[in-house]
């Protein structure tokens, strides 16, 4: 990332609501172990928490839980009766998701998969109001065709790293298939007359899908 770019994101961190004192000891926690880039972040995170308040979702499904701070960032704009399906085949992040879930207070409201994505999501039947796809970047044409059908008319779909660094901007010939993958979603989606789409530059970039 260029050096304005980063001052930029820096500038509005400082000016984001507060994080809340469980993410702020989740993140730390996280730090340490392999990975912890994937994080969210006290920027993103307190989007998502924004975004999900406005939202006011029934149901969410995330596709990528890592240890669960952008889940519960989610989780902060859920309906009294709702549920939070996240997915991640890693047993090991996961394991310090679930203690952090039970932390929270709101773990009968969070279901937690432990299995590869494509397979679960077969399983979640449920009407989503909002998703957040924040998993391998070589399928994420795949769970939005997967999940598309469930999600309710004005519920969002969000994707995140669709920036990809930069890489995106590259040239179609020269990049590596998860540039292409990001590329071809991103073109996919704007093709796509059932949506209205739009990109943040925030972060890795995160794509804001509205179901019409
Ligand atoms: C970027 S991290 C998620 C970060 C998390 N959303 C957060 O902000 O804290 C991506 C996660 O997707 C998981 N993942 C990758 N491929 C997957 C697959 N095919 N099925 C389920 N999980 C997968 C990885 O194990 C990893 O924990």
């Amino acid at each position: 990332m260029n050096q304005p770019y980063t001052l930029i994101q820096d500038y509005i961190t400082q000016f984001v609501a507060r994080e809340p004192d469980l993410l702020q000891a989740l993140r730390k926690e996280t730090d340490v172990l392999p990975g912890s880039h994937m994080i969210a972040g006290v920027l993103q995170g307190r989007l998502l928490s924004i975004i999900a308040q406005m939202v006011k979702p029934q149901n969410i499904l995330e596709i990528g839980t890592y240890t669960g701070y952008s889940a519960l960032c989610l989780l902060e704009g859920l309906q009294p009766k709702g549920n939070l399906y996240t997915i991640d085949k890693d047993p090991k992040s996961t394991h310090i998701a679930k203690q952090y879930f039970q932390k929270s207070g709101m773990q009968e409201h969070i279901h937690l998969y432990i299995d590869d994505a494509i397979s679960v999501l077969q399983k979640i039947k449920n009407p989503l109001d909002l998703v957040f796809i924040d998993a391998d970047k070589k399928n994420i044409a795949i769970y939005y065709d997967l999940v598309f059908d469930q999600v309710t008319q004005g519920g969002v779909i969000l994707v995140d790293n669709v920036l990809w660094k930069g890489q995106v901007l590259a040239k179609q010939k020269d990049v590596d298939i998860y540039t292409k993958c990001i590329q071809q979603f991103t073109k996919k989606v704007h093709a796509d007359i059932r949506v209205s789409p739009l990109i943040l530059p925030i972060r890795d970039g995160l794509m804001i899908i509205l179901k019409k």
